[in-house]
């Protein structure tokens, strides 16, 4: 089975990821480390329990991480996954409370304990695993591979015009993250960007389907056109919050991109974690723009050797979203 490490900051498509992985066969769930970002690190702590728990895995271990970026104030986003992270889901009641140990520790022993077994998987801003790195050099060798959810490449951005949210949050912790990488039997990261996962779209038609193979009571997608048309009445626990949370995150993107959907980038990087022979990817230098006015946080990528450095990652350029979408329904709809 492939052991993941997953870093993320839940999150509405950070908890599809959350399921996607504890439902998958082949996957083993090493630790959930939780960061700021989309909200605070107690909520995203909070979340990540109650999923674990709904889905009856109160023994995976969960770790609280970094509450602040490295150098600047934390900012969140509420509007884009709700007050609680969980777009209008009801959070489940959880018993437990997260780990004795910080998510960087988690990340430093985990990989001592198993060097060269594990997957890092960061669907958050790249703070826990920047922190780790500083205190331990020698991790980035230990890993098997790192997934990366960040930046947008030669595409424009979600939150300025040329930065994505995760890197935004956290610009010095994605430089320091991508140039440990790469060099000195370090694996390359892959990144999985905007250029690639905003063509991950979820419909309410997934959600159908979804609901349909979990063999729950049918979630309701009325008219195409009636793009208000979901409702949640799903009686399976873990399809009715899923639909409660992305009904959420659909008008959000009805609201900023135009149609009643989601793109579900962290979920996609999940699929990566687990197979990476299901996307292509082209070798490139990539760095963070940390100083630019009007350019902070963006990822560059060098693909012509103009810095004159080794690529150090891979930018995940194509892949099939529909093999994708079933996998990802059959696999969430069979918890
Ligand atoms: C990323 O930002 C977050 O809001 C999402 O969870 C995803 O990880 C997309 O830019
Ligand atoms: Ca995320």
């Amino acid at each position: 089975s492939v052991p993941i490490v997953l870093d993320c900051d839940t999150g509405i498509d950070d908890s599809l990821a959350l399921l996607y992985l504890l439902g998958h066969p082949g996957v083993e769930l090493a630790a959930v480390l939780s960061t700021a970002g989309n909200v605070p690190v107690d909520q995203v702590v909070a979340n990540n329990l109650a999923w674990l728990e709904l889905c009856g895995r109160g023994d995976v271990e969960v770790c609280r991480g970094a509450e602040a970026p490295l150098a600047i104030d934390l900012r969140t986003c509420e509007d884009t996954h709700g007050p609680q992270g969980i777009g209008y889901a009801e959070r489940p009641l959880n018993s437990r409370t997260a780990s004795e140990r910080g998510a960087a520790d988690a990340w430093i022993e985990l990989t001592r304990e198993r060097p060269g077994e594990l997957i890092g998987l960061v669907i958050g801003p790249c703070t826990n695993l920047a922190l780790a790195i500083r205190r331990d050099p020698d991790l980035p060798r230990r890993l098997k591979r790192l997934v990366i959810m960040g930046g947008c490449v030669n595409y424009p951005g979600n939150t300025t015009p040329v930065a994505e949210w995760n890197v935004l949050v956290d610009p010095e912790a994605a430089h320091e993250v991508l140039t440990a990488f790469g060099t000195n039997g370090a694996p390359r990261p892959i990144l999985c960007g905007l250029n690639l996962t905003e063509q991950i779209v979820m419909t309410p038609q997934h959600l159908a389907r979804l609901a349909e193979v979990a063999g729950s009571a049918p979630v309701e997608v009325a008219g195409v056109d009636d793009v208000r048309g979901i409702r949640s009445g799903a009686s399976n626990s873990i399809v009715r919050r899923l639909t409660d949370a992305l009904r959420f995150y659909f008008e959000f993107h009805q609201d900023h991109d135009g149609g009643y959907f989601a793109h579900v980038h962290d979920p996609f990087a999940a699929a990566v974690a687990i197979d990476p022979s299901i996307v292509h990817t082209r070798p490139a230098v990539l760095d963070v723009e940390l100083t630019g006015t009007l350019t902070r946080g963006q990822v560059v990528a060098d693909e012509d050797g103009f810095w004159g450095r080794e690529p150090n990652a891979l930018i995940a350029e194509r892949t099939d979203v529909d093999a994708f979408f079933e996998d990802l329904v059959r696999t969430v709809g069979t918890l």
